[in-house]
């Protein structure tokens, strides 16, 4: 537990990153496990994780992320992107996946899919889309463990315009939105942020003992 720690203490929000550093493949494919990997609520992951390689739609996202240089330096940029709608077929691909990763007969999953299905039926359409972008925080958080864990730096961007990050990547039509950025790479030497101390909150201010 002292590496997740130390871990937690190393990373930052990079706001430099060195332009001549790149992630691995082995490494990105680490990362990639550890957001496949991540919890989900009732395990549906009602999200997809965009990883833009091409540097025009990168250059394009950067004036949509309120002109933020993390965009382009970074070595990957990563978009993850909440369901905007959530149906019934969703449940059904998931307890499919369940059956045939555990050898479990479908029809002795039915009554878990129906009480799954009558759960997020329940929800008005928009709770289902902010429902879908809060699963999407927890693979963030996963992947900056991760990557500190391998001393890759990773920026965690809400400074952008999801409207235009929709348009520019066509997830309006994939009835995706853009929830979360992370700029992923390696940060660089004159980044004075990675040398100011952690500003936390108290134990005493954060936990609340009853
Ligand atoms: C959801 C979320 C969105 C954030 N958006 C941005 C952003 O758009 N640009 C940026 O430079 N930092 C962004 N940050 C970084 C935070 O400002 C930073 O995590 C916080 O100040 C704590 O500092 P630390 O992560 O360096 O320890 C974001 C962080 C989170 C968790």
């Amino acid at each position: 537990m002292s590496n997740f720690i130390e871990n937690a203490k190393w990373r930052y929000a990079t706001k430099k990153f060195d332009t001549t550093k790149k992630v691995s493949a082995s490494d990105l494919s680490t990362l990639k496990e550890a957001i496949r990997l991540s919890a989900s609520s009732f395990g549906l992951q009602l999200y997809k994780v965009i990883i833009v390689e091409n540097t025009e739609l990168r250059a394009k996202l950067q004036p949509a992320s309120w002109g933020q240089t993390q965009i382009v330096d970074a070595s990957h940029l990563i978009v993850f992107a909440n369901q905007t709608t959530v149906t019934d077929a969703d449940v059904d691909s998931y307890i499919k996946n369940v059956s045939e990763t555990r050898n479990v007969p479908v029809e002795a999953l039915a009554g878990y899919g129906d009480y799954m299905k009558g759960a997020v039926g329940g929800m008005p359409e928009d709770v289902k889309s902010i429902w879908t972008a809060k699963q999407t925080y927890i693979a963030l958080s996963n992947l900056l463990n991760a990557a500190a864990e391998l001393k890759i730096d990773v920026t965690p961007m809400e400074g952008f315009v999801p409207a235009q990050y929709n348009e520019i990547l066509g997830l309006d039509k994939l009835n995706l939105n853009a929830s979360l950025v992370a700029a992923v790479g390696y940060r660089h030497e004159e980044d004075a942020t990675q040398r100011g101390a952690k500003v936390r909150k108290s134990n005493e201010e954060l936990f609340i003992t009853l």
